[in-house]
């Protein structure tokens, strides 16, 4: 457990919703620390701009924070992204601890020093940032019991991202656990395996130049579909607005180790596997064939896509044998998505 008594101050960032469920688990783990202020925020990716981390730098600066100071960023992604960005800036940079509270936070958006915020108009995900390591990242699972079940089924689909790339023993571990569980053991050994792969793959390529690459697959076609915006999951059904980010990648892995059966010799029972995992915990894709056009356009003017005419995908040759830079022509996706539309 981090030693607090080491910075000259403790400040805390939060949201409204982590806050209520978390910040008081958070405060007895650290044995009720004193802390110098607390900035609670709106919660929600909306809030993930410009106007925000002036509001965190101001705050910062009222209470005289120090380079010698402690920022704690707990939260979901949006918290660790933008606290993480706002310390990294904050007179040349100050340390921070990230306490992610969502699962999706703990498997992704809390390690691996890619902090930033969204900007411009039209808005640009992520567009603005910077590549800083928190001090430590502090996994507490209990948070995850205030969870709600669709936000869950998002942080496990990263979980499943990362047992695919790791090797045939992680995958069976994670196909083989309860989703329903995230309190026991074994889920926090889970937990902890699934960190520690994205740990080690950063160490070896902090900016993404190489093998981090990996980290993309499904996320070449979950983007498409995240960007196109269709609709979410909520409430038992399919509803009018955004999919959640983990749904679309869970999508796009399915519809790309179809690729990697056709291109890469991916063995056919994966594919299979995998798409009744996905029918069974996050139902349909919620595409069909006329979004089809609209998809491969959206992936063809992706910025990964360095050359004209053709789709840059992560694929897999076998369960933790992955392959970066894979050329995918449209006609390749097209039958992708066919065949994500036929299950
Ligand atoms: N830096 C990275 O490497 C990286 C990786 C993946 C995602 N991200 C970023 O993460 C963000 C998405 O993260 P997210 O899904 O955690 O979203 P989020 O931070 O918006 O959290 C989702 C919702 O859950 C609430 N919440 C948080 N903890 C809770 C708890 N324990 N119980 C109940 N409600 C809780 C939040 O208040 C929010 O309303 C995106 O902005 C994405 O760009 C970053
Ligand atoms: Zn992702």
């Amino acid at each position: 457990m981090i030693n607090l008594s080491s910075y000259d101050r403790v400040f805390l960032l939060t949201d409204e919703q982590a806050a209520q469920c978390c910040l008081p688990v958070l405060l007895s783990q650290l044995g009720q620390p004193d802390l110098a202020a607390t900035l609670v925020l709106p919660a929600g990716e909306q809030h993930k701009n410009i106007q925000s981390v002036q509001q965190i730098w101001d705050w910062l600066f009222a209470q005289q924070a120090t380079r010698k100071s402690l920022l704690i960023n707990l939260g979901g992604g949006v918290i660790c992204d933008m606290g993480g960005f706002a310390a990294a800036t904050y007179m040349r940079g100050m340390p921070f601890l990230n306490v992610p509270t969502t699962l999706l936070a703990m498997v992704d958006a809390g390690a691996g020093g890619k902090t930033g915020i969204d900007y411009g108009s039209p808005m640009v995900k992520n567009g603005i940032g910077a590549f800083a390591e928190p001090v430590e990242t502090l996994l507490l699972p209990a948070f995850l019991q205030t969870l709600p079940a669709e936000q869950l089924l998002s942080g496990y689909a990263e979980m499943l991202k990362h047992a695919l790339l790791d090797s045939p023993e992680a995958y069976a571990a994670f196909m083989s656990h309860d989703l329903r569980d995230t309190q026991s053991e074994s889920f926090a050994q889970l937990l902890r395996a699934s960190v520690a792969f994205k740990e080690r793959i950063v160490s070896q390529d902090l900016h993404d130049n190489g093998i981090r690459q990996i980290l993309n697959l499904g996320h070449t076609i979950g983007h498409a579909i995240e960007a196109l915006g269709l609709s979410k999951w909520q409430n038992g059904k399919w509803q009018n607005g955004k999919c959640l980010h983990g749904y679309c990648v869970m999508f796009g892995m399915v519809a790309e180790t179809y690729l990697s059966h056709a291109l890469c010799g991916l063995p056919a029972e994966v594919v299979s596997a995998l798409s009744r995992f996905m029918l069974e915990n996050y139902g349909a894709a919620p595409i069909t064939c006329s979004d089809h056009d609209a998809l491969i356009s959206l992936m063809l003017h992706d910025k990964k896509n360095r050359e004209q005419g053709a789709i840059v995908c992560t694929l897999l040759q076998d369960i933790g044998s992955p392959c970066i830079g894979q050329t995918v022509t449209p006609a390749q996706l097209r039958e992708a998505l066919e065949y994500l539309c036929s299950l």
